[in-house]
C-alpha cells in the first residue's frame, strides 16, 4: 500500500471516466479510529458532524459546534494518517456570514484538516467562493443533507422528482464552478448520483446515491456493526464489532467475579522482604 500522503489534487482528478479507481472514504472520530481507517487504506477520512450520532448519543447532527469538530479533528489528526483529512462544517457554522464561514474553516484546517465539507445548494456559493478564496479547499454535500432534517421533514431520499434532481444538478454545476473539488452525493436515486457523476469534471462520492459514483463514504460505525439503530438501506456492514465487543467485556467480567483475573502473569511482584517490612 502507498505511503504516500493523499492531496487535494490527485483527488481532484479522480474520475472513474477517466480510469481512476473508485476513492474511498469513510467517518472516524478520534485517533484508534483513524489508524484504523488511514491503516485500511482508506483515501480520505472525514471527520463528519455525524460524530453527533455516532459518538455522542444524540438523534442528529444538530448538537455539535465548531468547536466539538475542532476538537474530533484535532484527535483524528494525531494518528498522522496517510489519508486526507476532511473536517466537516458544522450547522450554523457557516450560516450566518461568509467571514464566519472562514474563520471556522480555518479553525478546521488548524485541528489538522486539509479540506472542509459544507452541505447545501446554491445559498451555499458566496460561503464556498470565500472559503475557497483563503486558500481552503471545499467539498460540496447535496441531496440528502442531514443538517435539513428540520426543514426536509426527516431523512428523506432527495431528489425524486425533475424539479428536485434539476434542481441538484444544477447546482452542483454552480458549487463546482465555485471551486468546489469534489461533492458528497447522498439519499438520491441511483440515476440522480449517475446524472451528477456524468455532469461533473469534479469527483461525486456517493453515499446512498448507487453505484455509478466516483467514489463511496460510510460510516465507521455502521460498516464495523458499533451503530445504535438499525443502518439504512444502503449500508453494508462488513463486521459485527458491537457484539465482539459485548461478549469480550463479558468474558473480563466473567474472569473478574470468578477470581481468575488477573493472573499471577498479569501481576507485579515486590522486591524480596517488602511483604514482611511492611508488616
Ligand atoms: O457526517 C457524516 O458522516 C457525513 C456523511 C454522511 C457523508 O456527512
Amino acid at each position: 500500500m502507498s505511503e504516500t500522503p493523499v492531496t487535494v489534487p490527485s483527488l481532484r482528478a479522480r474520475k472513474r471516466r477517466d480510469g481512476s479507481t473508485p476513492i474511498v472514504m469513510v467517518t472516524a472520530y478520534d485517533e484508534p479510529g483513524a489508524r484504523i481507517v488511514s491503516g485500511a487504506g482508506a483515501d480520505i477520512i472525514l471527520v463528519g458532524d455525524s460524530v453527533a450520532n455516532n459518538v455522542l448519543g444524540y438523534d442528529d447532527t444538530l448538537h455539535v459546534d465548531i468547536d466539538v469538530m475542532a476538537h474530533h479533528t484535532a484527535a483524528v489528526a494525531r494518528a498522522r494518517p496517510r489519508s486526507l483529512i476532511l473536517g466537516d462544517m458544522p450547522w450554523m457554522s457557516y450560516h450566518l456570514s461568509p467571514d464566519e464561514a472562514v474563520r471556522n474553516a480555518a479553525r478546521l484546517i488548524r485541528a489538522g484538516a486539509q479540506a472542509v465539507k459544507l452541505e447545501g445548494g446554491r445559498a451555499r456559493l458566496p460561503v464556498v467562493e470565500a472559503i475557497v478564496k483563503a486558500e481552503i479547499p471545499v467539498v460540496g454535500h447535496l441531496g440528502l443533507t442531514p443538517q435539513s432534517v428540520l426543514a426536509m421533514g426527516g431523512f428523506r431520499v432527495q431528489g425524486k422528482s425533475v424539479d428536485a434532481a434539476g434542481a441538484l444538478l444544477d447546482a452542483a454545476k454552480a458549487l463546482a464552478a465555485a471551486g468546489c473539488f469534489a461533492f458528497v452525493i447522498e439519499g438520491v436515486p441511483d440515476v440522480v448520483g449517475a446524472k451528477a457523476t456524468e455532469a461533473l469534471d469534479v469527483p461525486t462520492i456517493g453515499i446512498g446515491a448507487g453505484p455509478d459514483c466516483d467514489g463511496q463514504v460510510l460510516v465507521f460505525h455502521d460498516l464495523l456493526g458499533l451503530g445504535r439503530t438499525t443502518p439504512p438501506k444502503f449500508v453494508r456492514q462488513y463486521a459485527d464489532l458491537g457484539r465482539i465487543a459485548t461478549e469480550a467485556i463479558a468474558a473480563f467480567a466473567d474472569d473478574v467475579r470468578s477470581g481468575s483475573f488477573p493472573s499471577d502473569a498479569e501481576t507485579y511482584h515486590a522486591p524480596a522482604g517488602l511483604g514482611d517490612a511492611l508488616g
